[in-house]
């Protein structure tokens, strides 16, 4: 390895323990046309990653040091500067060049690792095509950085699978609805893992139907209910053990417990309010299950970064990670649903707070408010409900298909510039 290392870098700059294991039977591989087709791949982007570190250092050296770019209009004060200048840029520039390096050797080495087959050592590390990339401080060098560098497989899936393939996602009430149509979608998009968590046993045997159609192990059944802080906490953590880091949530477990807030008892004439009991309920299930799945996920990328050295997050990594909560058009206020519109109005405010916050660890957040959606929950309203209150009121005249919103919910993780919220209530018009 240690040669192979030194046919591509010329150096061994790496610790060992980032070093894949390589054993005889493989080296008598590397003679297959797979592998030299990596190796060659590998050679032109470790020449590229060279050429783009000259570029920089010497963009770096016109920057800091001032004889170069011709800066300061005192010559006396100039010369002051220069031994602090010196040093600086000397610094900066031996900094950005090991992070170069760095990267450098992380590229050439994820390339070989499909051809040879060969995992690298440490439990749980996510493969190379997961990690983001080593953020090079922006104060290292003075050029623009330069655009991520894209794998043909990613060119290909831009806007369909982008964000999406390869990772690993959770989602919630996956069970049925609209949890089971984004499963589905994920895993047709390409993700590596969907943990599907419901209450609901139902959702062992759609897993078991979605990795049977895909034609891969892809989707996990979690059964559990979401307001179980140990079972959000062993879920997190499976993943982190099997996978890498989850990087996708999309917490859907919702219910509803409609009522009027003030009922009028004709029999009594006395006015019964809506019990809080239920109102706690449905905060526990729709508000803050779904904000701490989402905050469990932001936690465990943070601590994964800090593992790996990698502070806050640099527009040179990508975004990589996205929560999508599920809001409603409900969240504008809805006759009977007291409880249920304040939890969907409530996510709407941890979303913009997430989103401001999450990003620090390069995690982006956004709310979708679907209309009316042909499932279990909407039909428990009844036919002649949804005919006479929901139907005439929504523009398209029909019930909105559970695929639409995971459509939607896709487009969202996919599109990075995509933030905040999204309405798909397919023209909803509520009277007042
Ligand atoms: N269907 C609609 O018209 C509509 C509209 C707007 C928003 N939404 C929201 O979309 C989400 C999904 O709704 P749906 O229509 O697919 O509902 P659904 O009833 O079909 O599915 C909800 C799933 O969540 C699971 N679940 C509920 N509480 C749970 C808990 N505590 N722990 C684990 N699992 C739990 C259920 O078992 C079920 O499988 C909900 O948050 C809902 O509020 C639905």
């Amino acid at each position: 390895m240690l040669q192979l290392q030194q046919l591509w870098f010329g150096h061994s700059a790496q610790p060992d323990e980032t070093i894949p294991r390589i054993q005889g039977k493989d080296i008598m591989s590397m003679y297959s046309t797979n592998l030299m087709d990596s190796a060659f791949r590998g050679v032109c982007k470790a020449a590229e990653n060279n050429m783009r570190l000259q570029q920089e250092l010497l963009m770096g050296w016109t920057r800091f040091w001032p004889g170069f770019s011709g800066r300061g209009s005192n010559p006396v004060e100039s010369a002051r500067q220069v031994p602090q200048l010196w040093s600086d840029s000397m610094f900066n520039v031996a900094r950005a060049q090991q992070e170069l390096f760095a990267q450098q050797f992380e590229a050439a080495v994820s390339s070989l690792e499909p051809a040879l087959g060969v995992a690298t050592e440490g439990n749980g590390t996510p493969p190379a095509a997961e990690q983001p990339s080593t953020p090079v401080p922006s104060s290292a060098v003075a050029a623009p950085p330069a655009p991520p560098q894209r794998s043909e497989e990613e060119q290909f899936t831009v806007g369909t699978a982008k964000n999406i393939s390869q990772k690993v996602a959770v989602v919630t009430g996956a069970g049925s609805g609209i949890g089971e149509a984004v499963s589905h979608e994920l895993v047709k998009r390409g993700a590596r893992a969907v943990l599907m968590v419901d209450r609901s046993e139902s959702v062992v045997d759609l897993a078991a139907s979605i990795n049977e159609s895909a034609g891969r192990t892809v989707a996990i059944a979690k059964i559990g209910d979401t307001t179980d802080e140990g079972f959000r906490k062993r879920v997190f953590s499976d993943a982190m053990e099997e996978f890498g880091p989850v990087t996708i949530c999309v917490p859907a477990a919702g219910i509803a417990r409609d009522s009027l807030a003030v009922r009028m008892n004709k029999e009594t004439g006395k006015a019964e309010v809506y019990p809080i009991e239920t109102f706690r309920q449905v905060t526990e299930v729709n508000l803050l299950a779904p904000i701490y799945w989402a905050i469990e996920m932001v936690a465990c990328i943070a601590e994964d970064r800090r593992q790996r050295g990698v502070g806050r997050w640099e527009p040179e990594e990508r975004v990589q990670g996205v929560i999508v909560f599920l809001g409603s058009v409900s969240s504008q206020g809805n006759k009977g649903q007291i409880s249920y519109a304040v939890t969907k109005a409530g996510l709407e405010g941890a979303a913009a707070t997430l989103q401001k916050e999450a990003i620090f660890h390069g995690v982006r957040c956004g709310i979708i408010h679907p209309g009316f959606t042909d499932t279990p929950m909407a039909r428990a309203l009844g036919d002649d409900y949804l005919s006479k209150n929901v139907l005439p009121y929504t523009q398209l005249r029909r019930l909105i298909r559970p695929e639409e919103i995971a459509d939607a919910i896709c487009f969202m993780i996919s599109n990075s510039a995509v933030s905040g919220e999204l309405w798909a209530d397919a023209g909803w018009h509520p009277p007042a």
